[in-house]
């Protein structure tokens, strides 16, 4: 079994860069609001540290194809992408369109003038992007639309927060804790009036995991599409983990993303973003989830302590229970082997 305190060296962070680059990133909402706007932005700074300019038509390196400039610094409104340094100019769509100076070159601009453009999908208000898809975007939606896919789709009408959690700790204990439902009783007394806890379900998945939570009597349920495998349930939330890093959480009141992404060894940002139905009725239930989050926080910066410890290792997994934490400590084995790509 995968120890994780073998993550706590920073060489192992550096060895998880090919796995985040091959894994599917949910854009932050702000990047791709409509609008004439170029929006610079770095990927998974600390770890992949990959400058990208969102533009209108596409999603590019924000690096000239010469001798590497970054082409934009803030956000702004322009026709074309200009280099400051030779003046190379590329279409919003990356194509190079003028080099002074290398009119007259022969062969002159190739396929390695113009900039790349980075696959982007849509899955109702949320966008992903990969650098170097490791799996295709429609595998993940043919097997997570059965469960989430019309959901997804009709939560997402009014982005409510938009926020960033610095955790000192590694980033694979945050998406441990959220793997279980063991310690909700313990670490989220409120959250477990909500749920039937003795009904708490999973279903492991290829791209992660889906957690079932039952309503308890009274609460509000999900209203499920027909044809729905939960269908005449009384389901309370569907927690998705998306291989590696990202949480897609569907509530009756609207979505909740939670997107952990790794700065270094014992460093990482928790970025929440909460998408609702309308803003009035779902204020209460905003306020449980911002204290559920808080918890979970809590409870991993311990871990990260216990971390410490040489007396103590990796202790008994339950099989049923911590069937998540079990799959994800084996595909971690198994992307972190020396010399994998996955
Ligand atoms: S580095 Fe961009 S034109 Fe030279
Ligand atoms: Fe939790």
């Amino acid at each position: 079994m995968f120890d994780l305190r073998r993550l706590q060296a920073p060489e192992m962070h550096s060895r998880s860069h090919a796995l985040f680059r091959q894994s599917w990133q949910i854009l932050d909402p702000h990047l791709v609001e409509e609008g004439p706007q170029l929006r610079p932005f770095v990927m998974l700074p600390g770890l992949l540290d990959e400058p990208l300019v969102r533009t209108p038509w596409a999603l590019l390196p924000n690096v000239c194809t010469h001798r590497g400039s970054t082409l934009v610094e803030a956000p702004c409104q322009q026709r074309s992408l200009r280099c400051p340094y030779h003046g190379r100019r590329f279409s919003l769509a990356g194509r190079c369109e003028g080099a002074p100076g290398f009119e007259q070159l022969e062969g002159f601009p190739s396929g390695r003038d113009h900039l790349p453009e980075i696959q982007v999908e849509e899955w109702g208000p949320l966008r992903f992007a990969s650098l170097d898809p490791g799996t295709l975007f429609q595998d993940i939606r043919a097997e997570l639309d059965p469960w989430i896919g019309a959901l997804v789709e009709r939560a997402g009408q009014v982005l409510l927060r938009e926020e960033d959690h610095h955790i000192s700790a590694n980033w694979s204990l945050y998406v441990e804790n959220y793997l279980e439902g063991l310690h909700l009783p313990f670490v989220h007394p409120e959250l477990s009036r909500a749920l039937s806890l003795s009904e708490y379900r999973y279903e492991t998945l290829k791209c992660g995991t889906l957690q079932i939570g039952t309503a308890s009597a009274k609460q509000a349920c999900l209203q499920l599409p027909k044809g729905h495998p939960l269908e005449g349930q009384r389901i309370g939330a569907l927690y998705v983990w998306l291989w590696p890093n990202t949480m897609i959480n569907v509530y009756p009141w609207g979505l909740s993303i939670n997107r952990v992404e790794p700065r270094a060894a014992d460093e990482m940002v928790v970025r929440y973003h909460t998408w609702v139905l309308d803003h009035i009725s779902s204020r209460q239930d905003l306020s449980s989830v911002s204290q559920t989050e808080a918890e979970d926080q809590q409870i991993v910066r311990r871990v990260q302590a216990g971390m410490r410890s040489s007396l103590v290792g990796p202790g008994t997994l339950h099989p049923e229970h911590e069937a998540g934490v079990v799959a994800f400590r084996r595909r971690l084995a198994e992307a972190l082997r020396p010399g994998s790509v996955e």
